[in-house]
């Protein structure tokens, strides 16, 4: 990699990237960006004065050797300390006031009217949880959070075994989800497209490998795909599909998995549902295409060592069915 590339993969994946503080397209992604970008200059402008300082008194102590370099009553000297003390106060006063005001600002999303989205860390997926405006059922996902621009999300977050992190830095800051604690952030987007979240505490072998996809849409959009996600799973009368059905909900997957409107009610692992419209698996791990598909049921232990995930082995016109019965399920 030539030195000019490094540096436009550093800048660009810092000014364009889905996974970054550096571009915020949220509110609070935004304040701490400021607070960023102020810590950042108030430290640089200290550390520019000591290193000046420093160099020119070496180069005074050597054009000085012969005389002492502090006289007992030095009126200079007395003087500059005190410059030094209140250039000290001065940048720490502006940065905690800046912090003080960056917290107010996170908070003050908390008297508007907000959507509730709960999200929980498991080793190593999310759980994610709306609520229908409609029926005020809970209609559950995973992996894969969905949020209307301009409107403020409080993001409820739990866990169900170790600490985990919701993270997801061009949005808004990064808070512990922690078990037994039902802890909360405010998420108000302000760019349509797709975002990534990651979690940000070691949880284990596959922390790495916890990650999700935010997209951000329109209102109608989103009241489009929360509609979408609260109905059952589609049917099909086609005999693959049929025959996908089958497997699914008279194999291993059910003990694990729920299908909504079938058979399959398990729930440690993700909601199958709609798994279909979603666009990666395993927490970001695999693309969700059928081969991916394919090769996560078949290989889940190559892909995401220690997940909970087993391997089920299915001969090739079955795994051909369930992957084409699970691509079905938008
Ligand atoms: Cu969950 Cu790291």
């Amino acid at each position: 990699m030539t030195r000019a590339s490094i540096l436009s993969l550093l800048l660009l994946g810092g000014c364009a990237g889905i996974q970054t503080p550096l571009a915020p397209h949220g509110d609070q992604a935004n304040s701490l960006f400021g607070l960023l970008i102020l810590t950042v200059v108030v430290g640089a402008g200290i550390y520019a004065l000591v290193i000046g300082f420093l160099g020119w008194s070496t180069r005074r102590e050597t054009n000085q050797r012969t005389k002492p370099i502090v006289e007992p009553d030095d009126v200079g000297l007395t003087r500059g300390l005190w410059i030094w003390a209140a250039i000290i106060v001065t940048g720490l006063t502006v940065l905690i006031t800046a912090s003080f005001l960056a917290e107010r600002s996170l908070a003050s999303a908390r008297d508007r009217e907000t959507l509730r989205v709960s999200v929980t860390g498991h080793q190593w997926w999310w759980r994610i949880e709306y609520r229908d405006p409609a029926t005020g059922a809970t209609i559950e996902t995973a992996n894969e959070l969905h949020l209307p621009i301009g409107r403020t999300a409080r993001i409820e977050l739990g866990a169900a075994d170790v600490i985990h992190s919701f993270w997801v830095p061009n949005l808004a800051g990064k808070l512990d989800m922690i078990p037994g604690r039902s802890n909360s952030i405010d998420v108000t987007p302000r760019k349509l497209g797709w975002f990534r979240g990651q979690c940000a505490e070691f949880c284990g072998a596959q922390h790495a490998h916890m990650a999700f996809d935010v997209k951000v849409e329109t209102p109608a959009e989103f009241a489009t795909w929360l509609a979408a996600q609260a109905r059952p799973a589609a049917t099909s009368t086609d005999p693959v599909m049929a025959r996908g059905l089958e497997v699914v909900t008279q194999g291993a997957c059910a003990m694990c998995h729920r299908i909504r409107g079938t058979s399959a009610i398990a729930r440690p692992g993700p909601d199958l549902t709609h798994v279909g419209a979603r666009r990666m698996l395993a927490a970001g791990t695999v693309r969700n295409t059928r081969g991916g598909m394919q090769g996560w049921i078949a290989q889940p232990q190559a892909l995401k060592p220690g997940a909970s995930m087993p391997a089920v082995p299915l001969d090739p016109a079955d795994a051909d069915a369930v992957s084409r019965y699970l691509e079905s399920l938008k």
